[in-house]
């Protein structure tokens, strides 16, 4: 528990000290800087590295947290950030070295989930990724091809040769547009316009590509991660595996903070809640406190009369809720499940279950 937090607090850390670094790295190739500064943004380099360089010794001694991802180059980050620059001190001559600092760039990626799950869905859509950047080269090479034909009379310069209208052809296709060079014919100009539209279909196709990416990745963890709380209910156990991706699709989780009121007694009540982890109390007349596994809420999704009781968080409690028409459908398909949650609501009614 106390892990994650920490791990949070050093990731935060070293990415500000990271930045810190290359902050540094850009002030020092401002010209016209007293000495005095100069040698202060030096030392300033150096403690960075030598923050790098403890870094990196936990790494090597601190095994990685349970549940980090294996195969992440997390020490060939931190082995980079160290030795390229000692390198550069040792072996460049000149200002420079403090210019090898900038491989501290790559200190962000390092822990960063977000470029890890961006590393995934290049890696799932990598096929079709691979077929848009090949009509993307396409492209480019057949404009540059046309540019050069259409125009190499006209401003040899700019089109008189292939590589030479390569130029033109990527400033057009990713429509930036510098305006360095414009084709004079009218038939450049058509292939100018042709080229620019083009370009806007190829760059929707990428971003439509890595937008389905994300999507589905995260869906695919949040659906991982249900899973794997869902099979933490007692009471879905028993299910087979279509029934309970069934459950994983209708049930939400959330994490409530310990003193939050769940529900209040006499509100409407269009959910059902599961304890994944954690306690609730129960404000009857005697209270009652219930734990991991157990449910509540179910009261007013049975009878659809108001909350009998107000239910809060004892500790942080991780929930999974489930809405009054997913009960339906679930009461449908798995009748067991439905006749225990009903004959619990009975119990604590104080009713006796009807056979
Ligand atoms: P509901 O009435 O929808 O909202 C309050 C919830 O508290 C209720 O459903 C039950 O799930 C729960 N609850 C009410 N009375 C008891 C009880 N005696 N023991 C355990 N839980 C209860």
């Amino acid at each position: 528990m106390l892990s994650r937090p920490l791990s949070k607090f050093s990731m935060w850390f070293y990415g500000a000290v990271a930045a810190v670094g290359l902050l540094t790295v850009a002030a020092l190739t401002v010209p016209d800087m007293d000495g005095q500064t100069r040698l202060d943004l030096r030392v300033l380099l150096v403690v960075v590295w030598a923050i790098f360089v403890l870094q990196l010794i936990q790494a090597m001694v601190v095994p990685r947290a349970k549940g980090a991802e294996a195969g992440m180059p997390v020490i060939v980050i931190d082995v980079l950030a160290v030795l390229v620059p000692l390198a550069a001190f040792l072996f460049v001559s000149g200002g420079d070295q403090s210019l090898y600092c900038a491989v501290w760039l790559l200190k962000p990626l390092r822990d960063s989930i977000f470029f890890r799950l961006l590393g995934r869905v290049v890696k799932n859509e990598a096929h079709n990724l691979i077929g848009v950047t090949t009509i993307f080269g396409i492209v480019l090479f057949g404009a540059a091809v046309a540019a050069y034909v259409l125009e190499r009379d006209v401003q040899p310069d700019q089109f008189g040769s292939i590589p030479k209208a390569m130029w033109w052809a990527v400033v057009t296709l990713s429509t930036t547009g510098y305006g360095d060079e414009i084709p004079r014919t009218i038939a450049g100009r058509v292939l100018a316009g042709l080229v620019m539209m083009s370009g806007i279909g190829i760059f929707g196709l990428w971003a439509g590509l890595l937008a389905t990416g994300f999507y589905e990745e995260v869906r695919r963890q949040d659906f991982v991660r249900n899973w794997q709380l869902v099979a933490a209910v007692p009471l879905f156990q028993t299910l087979g595996s279509a029934a309970l991706v069934e459950i994983v699709r209708a049930l939400r989780p959330r994490i409530v903070p310990a003193g939050t009121i769940i529900c209040r007694q006499g509100e409407s009540g269009d959910q059902m809640y599961f304890i994944v982890e954690g306690r609730v109390s129960v404000a009857t007349p005697n209270p009652v406190e219930l734990g991991a596994g157990s449910f509540f809420g179910e009261m007013a999704l049975i009878t659809g009369e108001p909350r009998s009781a107000t239910v809060s968080a004892v500790s942080e409690v991780s929930l999974l809720s489930l809405f009054s028409v997913d009960f339906q459908i679930l009461s449908s398909s798995n009748p067991d499940i439905a006749d225990t949650i009903r004959r619990t609501a009975l119990e604590r009614r104080g009713a006796t279950p009807k056979s």
